[in-house]
């Protein structure tokens, strides 16, 4: 059976995103392997900058990106479910992004992923614009590209602030998770 990781990008482990998550979790069940995550399940520092990784393919520090990686690697499908905060993905989970520069394949060596990996990405906000939810499903699906994860395909859901949001927006994110494969 094929693999699919869920990755919760907000920090809230019972919020929106996580009702988001879990329903995601639930309609792939029957067809996928399914492994649920919150990037707040991780501890790890932000990235220096210093770009040893352009030489090495490797990190100067050695924490949880390297576990939440393998969650990565483990996966034939991968969903990331982020919300708006301050109208871009939240700080947690751009630092997890800035870390995953050794995977990056704008420099040689990199250390890549296997190949074959198909990458999702839903978007949530409070506020009533698409807009925003595209600017975040266009950092979730720029991090897909550069870790060579096929990019196939994109949910955006306004005005949805709080669990019971989410669970009014349940018919639409299962039609989405049936487009997942
Ligand atoms: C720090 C913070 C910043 C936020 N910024 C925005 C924003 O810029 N635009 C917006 O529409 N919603 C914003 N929100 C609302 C969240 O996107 C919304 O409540 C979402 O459902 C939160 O999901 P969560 O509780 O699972 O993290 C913000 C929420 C927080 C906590």
């Amino acid at each position: 059976m094929n693999k699919a990781l869920v990755l919760n990008c907000s920090p809230v482990r019972d919020g929106a995103t996580a009702r988001i998550a879990e329903a995601v979790s639930e309609a792939l069940a029957d067809r996928f392997e399914v492994r649920r995550a919150c990037v707040d399940d991780y501890r790890f520092a932000f990235c220096r900058g210093c770009r040893s990784c352009h030489d090495t393919a490797k990190c100067v520090m050695d924490d949880d990106v390297s576990r939440l990686m393998a969650e990565f690697e483990r996966a034939d499908a991968i969903v990331c479910v982020s919300p708006s905060y301050w109208a871009d993905v939240p700080g947690q989970f751009k630092a997890f992004i800035d870390r995953c520069t050794p995977w990056c394949n704008t420099h040689e060596p990199h250390a890549a992923l296997s190949g074959g990996k198909r990458g999702y990405a839903i978007a949530l906000r409070t506020g009533p614009g698409m807009r925003e939810c595209a600017r975040i499903l266009e950092t979730i699906e720029h991090f897909y590209g550069h870790l060579e994860i096929e990019r196939r395909g994109r949910l955006g859901l306004c005005q949805v602030e709080c669990r019971a949001d989410a669970e009014a927006r349940l018919t639409e994110i299962t039609a989405f998770c049936k487009t997942i494969c």
